[in-house]
């Protein structure tokens, strides 16, 4: 048993009066029922249920009080704690039931809604298929060589065998830089890459250039100013023209398909000797020449063929140009417009879609032609 309760003091136990343990209990439960959001009752939790709470303060006295009243006051407070404690929680579920259906309303994402993609671009079909022929020939062993655009007129015309009064040279064709004798050009075609090339290499050489040309052609549906071509050039010992058939052929089964037949026939260039031009039977009426509608086949025109590019056994006046001796070594070379490859491949219908940059345009030949 307990002794009598020394520290008994009138003050404190004062909080005790039920009267004020109900006072304390409804101010509670008005200010939990007041809280319109979870920080609110957060504070009310701390100032009604928090250790300096009335009803904490009141719990804590309850030690002090005389046996006697000890039980009862004990079972006024827990009753009045076990309230608030009831009504906060109770509180608590309404107030995250209500954030979780404003959140939802608020933070709704309508799935339906288009998505702002950006759209992935497309490599251009004249990048994809000059890659496509370079790899082909690098698998067969071939270098891939560069020139500059802006060429010197000594290696774009003279070394090549185009002599000052060719016509090719005339200010028509050819975009001169200022001053016009500074000697420089916007190379014409890929061909001087192979003076380039003889000139810092010894032969063997099996070199593909594709490249960027231009000549002062206005833009119509046949001609661009600027346009691309690819070149090869051969140079060992022995080779002839069967070995530039062959190449060719390579060439055009990688362009156009296995089974495609090529056909020669004479040509004139004078960095070529003899010089040659070549068709390749149509793949579109398999060199029947007729169209589907019972016409003339809108691809060749109805001759069954359809022109590739020029191409010959390199002139000894260019080999020796270039420091080569043409009773060693001897070499072939052929050139082609990649622009109008393109077109017959895939029937792009003129040269405005190929200049234009439209993404739309390189988007349907996707990442492969
Ligand atoms: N360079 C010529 C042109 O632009 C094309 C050409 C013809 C290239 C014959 C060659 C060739 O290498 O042997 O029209």
């Amino acid at each position: 048993m307990s002794g009598p309760n020394t520290d008994y003091d009138p003050v404190e136990v004062s909080a005790l009066d039920p009267a004020a343990i109900e006072a304390a209990s409804e101010d509670a439960l008005a200010a939990i029922a007041a809280a319109t959001s979870l920080d609110q009752l957060k504070a009310v939790r701390i100032s009604h249920q928090g250790e300096r709470s009335p009803l904490a303060l009141a719990n804590r006295e309850i030690g002090a009080l005389p046996p006697s009243a000890k039980a009862e006051a004990g079972k006024r407070v827990g009753r009045a704690r076990a309230g608030v404690a009831a009504a906060i929680a109770a509180r608590q579920t309404e107030l995250e039931a209500e954030r979780d259906e404003r959140i939802l309303v608020e933070e709704r994402v309508d799935v339906t809604v288009p998505a702002t993609r950006r759209t992935p671009g497309a490599r251009h079909p004249i990048e994809l298929v000059t890659q496509r022929l370079a790899d082909a020939f690098v698998g067969m062993g071939w270098e891939v060589a560069e020139g500059p655009e802006l060429e010197a007129e000594w290696l774009n015309f003279d070394a090549l065998n185009l002599g000052p009064d060719h016509p090719a040279r005339q200010m028509q064709d050819t975009f001169f830089l200022d001053p016009v004798d500074s000697g420089l050009v916007l190379r014409t075609h890929t061909s001087p890459v192979q003076v380039r090339t003889m000139l810092e290499q010894e032969p063997p050489i099996y070199i593909v250039a594709p490249g960027k040309v231009f000549r002062t052609d206005d833009l119509d549906a046949t001609h661009t100013p600027v346009f691309h071509q690819i070149e090869c050039l051969a140079i060992d010992k022995g080779l002839t023209m069967a070995h530039l058939r062959g190449a060719i052929d390579a060439f055009v089964r990688i362009m156009f398909g296995e089974e495609i037949r090529t056909r020669v026939r004479c040509s004139y260039f004078p960095f070529t000797e003899p010089s040659m031009e070549t068709d390749f039977v149509c793949f579109a009426c398999h060199g029947a020449g007729a169209g589907d509608a019972g016409g003339q086949c809108r691809v060749c025109g109805g001759s069954g063929w359809i022109e590739l590019g020029g191409s010959g056994m390199v002139n000894h006046k260019v080999l020796r140009a270039c420091g080569i001796d043409p009773d060693v070594h001897s070499g072939f070379a052929f050139g082609l417009g990649i622009e109008r490859a393109l077109m017959l491949r895939h029937g792009v219908q003129g040269m405005h879609e190929m200049v234009e940059g439209d993404i739309r345009f390189s988007q349907q030949f996707g990442m492969e032609v």
